[in-house]
């Protein structure tokens, strides 16, 4: 009687169900000591950090990595933490800004496409910034790309049209990096999303229930406007410039890009170095991101869907697991 208590399930479901029950729990009991709670707690912990010391001992071969990196070179300056800056799209319900895009549009156009490329974004995706095909036709065509080979075999210059991606200004990445100290110019595809950057402790546990996700605009929007002399006792070296949110190497090779009214805003906007950096970071976020409302709005009705679910789940659950009186049920014969 004790056990049918324990498991209604046994008696609803007769003899088979009854067999089923016992023999899973069979299976787990007789695992022997596994059956104490503390032991299944410590082996459950025990698992989890050997799934996470790989990935400690990676980092700290990588801090060392660069550590030996920098002692061999110079030493890299105090990183800082990006400023956490305000944007339409952060939280559950962000969106793009469309005006802000275009302006950001206009920065990289008239600025950053002089050394950086986005091999990845065509020009036909700019009509999701709110310009018409024509409008998109001949902003393409301010750029050349190389075509061919034609019918001599020779490859050839043209105007871009809207199905190309924005070309590189160098023919290779020797050629880029020979013309910056250096240091090629990174592709700004991805830039938005591949530069995570730590927020350290405590930051990072709110950062899970606020949902931040825009550590790649912080950063660039940090790293933009944070150009600086070197404090005392830091030397910077030659070709180099000094910039404490810069996390890929040890100086930046990038000389300052932007200077204020260096672009004309038709919008009214100020024309900051601030407010480019926002309007260019914001812009190289639905670069690398342009389905970022989309993916929002899904996730939303996706836990809504999971809400509901989980009533109904309950509810089941509570009926199948009722006391049902014997004659409660319909009479047989
Ligand atoms: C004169 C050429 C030049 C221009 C113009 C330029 N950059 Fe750069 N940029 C570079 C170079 C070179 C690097 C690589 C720096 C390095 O690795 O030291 C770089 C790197 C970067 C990085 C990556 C930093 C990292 O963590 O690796 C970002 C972000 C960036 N640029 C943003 C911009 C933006 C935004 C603009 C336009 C407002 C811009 N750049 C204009 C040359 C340029």
């Amino acid at each position: 009687m004790n056990t049918m208590r324990r498991f209604p399930a046994d008696r609803r479901f007769g003899r088979a169900g009854f067999l089923g029950a016992g023999f899973l729990r069979g299976r787990v009991l007789r695992a022997g000591f596994l059956r104490s709670q503390p032991v299944l707690a410590a082996l459950a912990m025990a698992a989890g950090i050997a799934c996470l010391a790989p990935v400690a001992s990676a980092q700290e071969n990588h801090a060392a990595a660069s550590g030996e990196a920098s002692q061999s070179e110079a030493p890299h300056f105090p990183i800082e933490h990006p400023k956490q800056a305000s944007w339409s799209f952060s939280g559950p319900f962000g969106h793009y800004d469309k005006g802000q895009l275009q302006r950001g549009l206009k920065v990289y156009a008239e600025v950053c496409s002089a050394c950086h490329s986005m091999k990845l974004v065509s020009f036909r995706t700019l009509g999701d910034l709110g310009y018409s095909p024509a409008q998109v036709k001949a902003f393409a065509g301010n750029y050349k790309v190389q075509d061919g080979p034609n019918d001599e075999g020779e490859m050839f210059e043209r105007a871009a049209i809207p199905s190309d991606y924005f070309p590189s200004p160098f023919p290779n990445p020797q050629a880029a990096a020979a013309a910056n100290n250096g240091a090629a110019p990174p592709d700004m595809s991805l830039l938005a999303k591949a530069r995570g950057v730590e927020r350290g402790f405590p930051q990072f546990i709110f950062d899970i229930f606020t949902q931040y996700q825009e550590g790649g605009p912080d950063y660039i929007y940090s790293l933009l406007t944070g150009y600086r002399d070197a404090p005392k006792g830091i030397t910077v070296p030659e070709g180099g410039h000094y910039n404490p949110y810069f996390v890929a190497a040890a100086s930046l090779a990038m000389p300052p890009p932007l200077s204020a009214d260096q672009v004309t805003y038709d919008d009214g906007s100020p024309q900051t170095v601030d407010q480019y950096s926002r309007d260019v970071s914001a812009f190289l976020m639905w670069a690398a991101e342009p389905h970022l409302e989309e993916r929002k709005r899904t996730g939303f009705m996706v836990l809504v869907f999971l809400l509901i679910f989980t009533g109904l789940i309950y509810l089941t659950k509570k009926s199948v697991y009722a006391r049902k009186e014997p004659d409660a049920a319909p009479q047989r014969g």
